[in-house]
């Protein structure tokens, strides 16, 4: 887990006190650390690309900030795209269409189409939606296919994602028929995909997935003459979330994956889709303290952020590390509850968690929640989401505006015979 400096008891981010930064744009608040998200990047990028040619696609699920992907933008990421709004987001941000692989599930041939006129790479995800592509993709169209390696890992049963029962991909054994479909229908095939879970903390099933993906890898080429320059390992680098955790070494992970590829195939290239791996930890949450309640079973800190805000710990059971900022040298003593203000008991940042003795007005930070935070927060008990910010250097840049009422009300239409 990410280390934070503090002066005179204030925690700092990026050189500038969160108490500051919640004074000047309420709460709550997601701040990013754009030094963090940076360093986070080139860290699996030059592991990388030292040993092999590696394209980077940052996930965007993750975190769709234009400013941040502004940010990966000028680092060379690459993107991995799950929707046509995120195409549209990253061609915003400055993106070549080119630099984008497209890898969505039940697609619509509508959606095809918008990723068509856009010229972005397909990942096809089923045979279903490579035939319909080729009803309205031009002949040579760049595709990979995703398969389904019946290999899978994640930090919950939600996020597996290359388990043979998902979803996702085709599968295994029909991968051969999937390529020669492919190449008859008059596609270009340059690679290969799979994507195994989320939160994966292990090198170990990274390396499982990239056996199985060589030898397929190998297969396409003996039985179909077809050689693939990308092998794409998809995402799911985990974090640790939880003091002491260890972190992921890409370096190993790195040497551990080249040494297997480099010399048992033709591929010239590898590809990574990290999301949380290059925003997480860049970002925390800032939230206040509302309210204070001490029942005979609890004690419990009401803060302004909730579920709405930050969905993981309700929604998947996720650890989240909190402490409070404007106190934060002093010692943690006394247990707590840190709960939201959405009217349902699911409601919670953290359980049972040792902090100093809170009081109202109070400034809670949330760590590790660049990714999957903001992005997957929503509108529930018609609370606007809130505010974004940048930290660069001791500045601070508002990248989000929180929202408000009007914001609600936007798309929403009242039949005239209600208004009379
Ligand atoms: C295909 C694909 N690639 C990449 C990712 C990014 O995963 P993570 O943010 O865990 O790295 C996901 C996450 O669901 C995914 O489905």
């Amino acid at each position: 887990m990410r280390e934070f400096q503090s002066v005179d008891g204030e925690m700092m981010i990026g050189g500038v006190k969160a108490s500051d930064i919640a004074k000047r744009y309420g709460t709550p608040v997601y701040v990013t650390d754009e030094e963090r998200l940076r360093s986070n990047f080139r860290r699996i990028d030059i592991a990388f690309n030292e040993r092999m040619p590696t394209r980077i696609h940052y996930a965007l699920k993750a975190n769709n900030n234009l400013s941040i992907l502004k940010i990966l933008q000028k680092e060379g990421a690459h993107i991995d795209a799950v929707s046509i709004g995120e195409v549209d987001l990253c061609l915003r941000a400055g993106f070549a269409p080119e630099k984008i692989l497209y890898t969505g599930t039940s697609v619509s041939t509508t959606e095809l189409k918008g990723l068509v006129k856009r010229k972005v790479p397909i990942n096809i995800d089923s045979i279903s939606e490579m035939r319909r592509l080729a009803e309205v993709a031009p002949e040579g169209y760049p595709i990979s296919i995703r398969v389904n390696p019946d290999v899978g890992a994640g930090h919950h049963s939600h996020v597996v994602t290359g388990a043979k029962t998902t979803k996702f991909g085709v599968p295994k054994g029909a991968i051969i028929n999937a390529y020669s479909e492919a190449l008859s229908l008059g596609f270009k095939p340059f690679g290969i995909h799979c994507h195994i879970g989320a939160g994966v903390q292990d090198v170990e099933p990274f390396l499982h997935v990239t056996d199985v993906m060589i030898d397929m890898v190998n297969e396409i080429r003996d039985v179909l003459g077809l050689h693939l320059e990308v092998l794409d390992l998809g995402g799911g680098i985990g974090i640790p979330y939880v003091p002491g955790e260890n972190e992921m070494d890409v370096w190993a992970l790195a040497e551990a994956i080249e040494s297997r590829v480099r010399d048992a195939t033709d591929v010239q290239t590898l590809a990574l889709e990290p999301g949380r791996y290059i925003v997480c930890d860049s970002t925390v949450l800032l939230t206040t303290v509302n309210d204070i309640k001490e029942t005979p079973e609890k004690r419990f800190v009401g803060v302004d952020a909730g579920f709405n805000t930050l969905i993981r710990p309700a929604f998947y059971g996720s650890y989240h590390h909190v402490a409070v900022a404007n106190k934060f040298d002093h010692p943690a003593d006394l247990v707590y509850d840190v709960v939201g203000p959405i009217c349902e008991s699911g409601d919670f940042l953290a359980k049972e968690r040792k902090l100093p003795r809170v009081a109202e007005g109070d400034l809670i930070v949330v760590y590790d929640t660049g990714a999957y935070g903001f992005s997957m927060s929503s509108n529930y008990n018609a609370r606007g989401k809130p505010a974004e910010v940048l930290v660069n250097e001791g500045e601070t840049y508002l990248i989000r505006e929180a929202e408000t009422v009007d914001d609600l009300i936007a798309h929403q239409k009242i039949p005239s015979r209600l208004m009379i």
